[in-house]
């Protein structure tokens, strides 16, 4: 029993069963090495350079090939990794490594061939290659091409996928460098178990330089291309950061979150196929994953375009439900619940928010000319009259003392009128969902009424869901599609909506004079109670709602990026006087 619970994690760690290797595996070891010399060795594609057939260009594709700036250094760098592979591969006295770096070398010297070649029959000029010179730290030199082999063919991967599917470039031309792409995937594969299987089997003082030397050649790669990047690297290596700005230059508009995921998933199928038990290239790949977590999703639609439309008010009209609030399953409180329902003191002001919300979204639905717009506003409309009617019902049922005023008369300009209702949703529906799940969580009334209060919560969801793609939709159809013009435009209404929210709240501590909503009923609800608290639960219950509408709709996003702000702070904060 106690082995073969160690068999399992050690299959786990390995990826491998005992097949006949009752020492199990590990890096650094003889099999090790074996394992990934063999697999550069045993994988070895014969083909010839010279005999590739080169696909005859039509006038275009030939211009675009050309225009590439990325030839000479591609040319140059191919070359001057063969050298340091070479060079490295002469130090060497293990007979099976030998075999291989010198492989590695062959290929690299192999690229340059093919590119040459390719260069020549489309009258590509090149500048005169400068001397290769044979570096004299052959160590340092074969980790710069080995690392710097990690971060250009993990873009590569994606790049050359890019390229593929747009076909900018005709297919045949794109399969004669196939073998290239996958060369270079092998090579990381065997560079990084080298340097794995090297560290381990050097002396044990020199394992701290080593490791020193690890850092500096990523920092001077990192700098190299930060150079590169800022045009400071003169122009001979100007193109050298083409990986990472390169999908321009194959023709496609793709965001760099979208890029980015292409090349992870590139990266993870051409590594695939290889023994489970090597080391994955992984720096890159963690990044990059890293990075990802602050680019934009992926927008399947774009923003303003009709398919971006009908995608939000189809999604709005499909998620619509269907209820009358007199027939909903209201139950019947106890004396202590009733007590609470009756001292919360804001029911006043919640029925008065949806009667004018109600009417301000039908006076709007008369000014929109698109009809899809119109129906779906019109629908919004409908549902507001009917939280004004739900609270009605409530207030009668359960004798809450409200009294309802006839409304003030809408704003003239009824088109701003919509938009800071809008943006008042917005805020009300992120505190809300605090205020809810504590409310629910502490048994401030039985689960059956939450029931009937999460039909609500739900419909404001989808209503300020709808309001950003609508909101968003209108600036795109004005020019104003960008990140920055909408994230400006919505700050000025978020402000007024805030403004708003504190007149409302100072007007409320003075009608109720913290009377109705007494210590006594509010215990319930505000035990426990911190302000930390209440934000988490606003983010949380946010996340959780967002989720589950579709992934190509805008979701409002600046008090849940404000709170996850202040939230970081507080922990920090929290951290600083507890440090344990
Ligand atoms: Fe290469
Ligand atoms: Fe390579
Ligand atoms: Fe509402
Ligand atoms: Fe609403």
């Amino acid at each position: 029993m106690e082995s073969s619970v160690a068999d399992a994690g050690r299959t786990a760690r390995t990826g491998h069963g005992q097949e006949g290797r009752p020492g199990g595996f590990r890096l650094g070891s003889e099999q090790h090495k074996a394992l990934f010399c063999r697999m550069l060795l045993d994988t070895f594609d014969p083909y010839k350079p010279a005999v590739i057939d080169w696909p005859t260009l039509d006038p275009d594709a030939r211009a675009r090939l050309v225009s590439l700036p990325i030839w000479d250094i591609a040319v140059q760098t191919e070359g001057k990794a063969r050298l340091r592979v070479v060079t490295y591969g002469e130090t060497v006295s293990d007979p099976l490594l030998k075999e291989a770096i010198a492989l590695n070398g062959f290929e690299e010297g192999r690229h340059k061939d093919v590119l040459a070649n390719m260069v020549r029959a489309y009258g590509i000029e090149l500048a005169e290659e400068p001397p290769y010179v044979k570096p004299r730290d052959a160590e340092w030199a074969f980790m710069v091409t080995g690392y710097s082999e990690c971060i250009d063919s993990f873009f590569a991967f994606g790049l050359f996928e890019l390229a593929k599917r747009s076909g900018y470039f005709p297919s045949d031309l794109v399969d004669t460098f196939e073998p290239v792409m996958q060369e270079e995937g092998r090579h990381i594969l065997f560079f990084v178990n080298w340097v794995a299987w090297h560290k381990r089997n050097m002396p044990w003082w020199r394992r701290p330089w080593f490791a020193l030397k690890v850092l500096g050649v990523w920092a001077f790669l990192i700098w190299e291309r930060i150079g590169i990047a800022r045009g400071i690297g003169g122009a001979p290596d100007a193109d050298n950061s083409f990986t990472v700005t390169g999908s321009k230059s194959v023709g496609v508009e793709i965001s760099t979150g979208e890029l980015m995921d292409l090349c992870l998933a590139e990266n993870d199928r051409r590594l695939a196929g290889y023994d489970p038990r090597l080391r994955r290239p992984n720096v890159v790949p963690r990044l990059v994953r890293f990075a990802r977590r602050f680019m934009a999703r992926p927008k399947t639609v774009e923003l303003g375009s009709t398919a971006h439309r009908d995608l939000f008010c189809q999604h709005f009209k499909a998620t619509y439900q269907h209820y009358e609030p007199e027939k909903l399953p209201w139950p019947e409180l106890d004396e202590a619940a009733l007590a609470r329902l009756r001292g919360v003191p804001f029911w006043q002001e919640v029925l008065h928010t949806e009667l004018r919300a109600g009417a301000i979204v039908k006076q709007f639905t008369e000014t929109v000319d698109d009809p899809v717009l119109k129906e779906a506003i019109a629908l919004q409309g409908f549902e507001e009259a009917r939280h004004a009617e739900l609270i009605r019902v409530m207030i009668k049922r359960y004798g809450i003392d409200v009294q309802e005023h006839a409304l003030d008369p809408l704003p003239a300009d009824i088109t701003t009128a919509f938009k800071d209702f809008g943006f008042g949703e917005c805020v009300d529906s992120f505190l809300g969902f605090g205020v809810f799940k504590i409310a629910h969580e502490a048994g401030f009334l039985p689960d059956s009424m939450f029931a009937i209060f999460e039909t609500l919560m739900y419909e404001e969801t989808r209503h300020i869901v709808f309001f950003v793609n609508w909101m968003a939709y209108n600036e795109a159809r004005r020019g104003r599609a960008s990140a920055w013009r909408r994230g400006l435009t919505s700050l000025r209404y978020y402000y007024r909506a805030l403004k708003r929210l504190v007149g409302t709240a100072r007007r409320g501590a003075q009608q109720n004079d913290g009377k109705e909503f007494s210590a006594t009923q509010a215990s319930v609800f505000l035990e426990g109670f911190t302000f930390r608290r209440f934000l988490e639960n606003c983010y949380g219950e946010n996340a959780r709602r967002m989720k589950e509408f579709d992934e190509g709709l805008l979701r409002p996003s600046f008090l849940p990026k404000l709170a996850d702000v202040a939230l970081s702070s507080l922990r920090l904060w929290s951290f600083r006087r507890n440090p344990a």
